[in-house]
């Protein structure tokens, strides 16, 4: 027999019978839950989607309680260990590991998308030398939705691979161009002998030498955190990357308004929040009387909470390894001690320890990515590059849904009742 659900509507006393598929009640069944014929049916209320599976998506699994995440079965550790980035982003984007030759013509055909149109410089070059790095990366993802009229198509699984690759491929470019931009240095090309995260590094740092040769352990670094960042299921920016795509808008367009969610200090711009935080704190001792202010509610701790991990986030505990060896190669940040006692405490705290407040994702990324030299404001842009190969699986999934459609919340009005309009003059 399958599972149900019994209601009694208190108001009328009539019972109803809702099916139970996946651990969920359909929210359309409440509907048939009415006081009489002229009732609009009962409605969920869920403020923020804190208890709402808006798609089925057999992409990311988290279970938050346990600390796991995992792309398409596999766990993160062991894609952080053993794959690549852009084996990673096949995986996410077409369900299954590819095998040599199809990681090989994967990696070819990504590699040969990385240049992008002279004419989109002209539009990186309208921005202010001190404007932010992502909402120039929000621009530019929407200036190039003008070069690629077709992508328009997204009905067309062809067109829709066509421009998946494209988005991968480029990302990169754009972001180097915007931190090229920021520092007024010439922008520099890709060069498509390097690995996608040495070629990204190349962009960033070239400067007078014939040939960029990335240091191997930062190169890792990078295409690790990479990985660790590729997808993490329905969060806020994959949220916005289906809303907007659900409209048939083209991909680039939906990824800008991604990257706008991720561009928020409570998503992705909690790195950049992060280190603003080390900093202010500034030395060990100052910890206690922060933690003081945290506690009143006065300030948040940054890089600590989740809303669906309540234990430690396994890529935190992930990066925490490789800050160690970026530091090897860097020197050591001189936060890292400030993070690490800042971490202590808190878990040993019982305010953060019974809200099962444990250090996210963005706890010590921050601290790698400033020891590679990255000002702040350009954080969450790393963020986004290998976040787009999760809003493009998203995004792909949510077009082959056939249970999909325009997304479209409902609302509970709480404004007037109909009122005359009042002239001007006799307000
Ligand atoms: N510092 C202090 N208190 C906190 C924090 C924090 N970082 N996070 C949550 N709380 C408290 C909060 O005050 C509340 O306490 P009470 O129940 O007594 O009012 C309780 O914990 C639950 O908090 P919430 O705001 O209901 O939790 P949420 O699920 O809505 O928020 C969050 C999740 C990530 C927005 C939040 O934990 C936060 O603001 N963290 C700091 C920002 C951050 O690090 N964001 C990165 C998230 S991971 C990467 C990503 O998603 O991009």
């Amino acid at each position: 027999m399958a599972d149900t659900l019994t209601v009694t509507d208190n108001r009328t006393g009539k019972t109803y019978e809702l099916a139970i598929n996946d651990g969920t009640v359909k929210a359309i069944d409440l509907r048939d839950i009415k006081v009489d014929e002229e009732d609009f049916g009962l409605m969920v209320y869920d403020p923020a989607f804190k208890n709402t599976a808006a798609c089925r998506s057999s992409i990311t699994l988290i279970d938050g309680d346990k600390g796991i995440l995992r792309y398409r079965g596999y766990p993160i550790e062991q894609l952080a260990e053993q794959s690549t980035f852009l084996e990673v982003a096949y995986l996410l984007l077409w369900g299954e590991l590819p095998s040599k030759s199809e990681l090989d013509s994967w990696v070819n055909e990504v590699t040969h998308h990385t240049y992008v149109h002279q004419y989109v410089l002209r539009g990186m070059e309208g921005f202010k030398w001190d404007a932010h790095a992502m909402g120039k990366v929000v621009s530019m993802l929407g200036t190039l939705s003008t070069f690629y009229g077709d992508s328009k198509k997204v009905r067309d699984p062809k067109v829709r691979r066509e421009h998946i690759v494209k988005i991968i491929a480029k990302m990169p470019t754009i972001a180097a161009w915007c931190y090229r931009h920021m520092l007024g240095r010439p922008y520099i090309y890709p060069d498509n002998e390097l690995s996608y995260a040495g070629n990204f590094m190349n962009m960033l740092f070239r400067m007078a030498e014939p040939r960029y040769k990335p240091d191997p352990i930062i190169e890792r670094a990078l295409d690790v955190l990479f990985i660790l960042h590729a997808d993490h299921e329905q969060n806020c920016s994959a949220s916005a990357a289906r809303a907007v795509g659900s409209a048939e808008t083209d991909p680039y367009c939906s990824l800008a308004a991604a990257s706008a969610a991720l561009y928020g200090p409570l998503h992705g711009g909690a790195n950049e929040a992060v280190l603003r935080m080390l900093r202010e704190i500034g030395s060990v001792s100052e910890i206690p009387a922060f933690i003081e202010g945290v506690k009143k509610r006065e300030r948040r701790l940054m890089g600590f909470g989740h809303r669906v991990y309540k234990n430690y986030d396994p890529r935190a505990r992930i990066i925490k390894g490789l800050a160690h060896q970026v530091f090897e190669v860097t020197g050591k940040n001189p936060l890292l001690d400030i993070a690490l006692e800042l971490e202590k405490i808190a878990l040993d705290d019982d305010f953060f320890v019974s809200r099962k407040l444990y250090p996210n994702v963005d706890f010590y990324s921050g601290l790698i990515y400033q020891s590679i030299g990255f000002p702040v404001e350009f954080f969450p842009v790393l963020f986004a590059i290998p976040r787009a190969a999760g809003w493009l699986a998203q995004w792909k999934e949510m077009l082959e849904d056939p249970e999909q459609k325009i997304a479209r919340p409902r609302q509970i009005y709480t404004g007037y009742d109909e009122r005359p309009y009042v002239p001007v003059d006799e307000r």
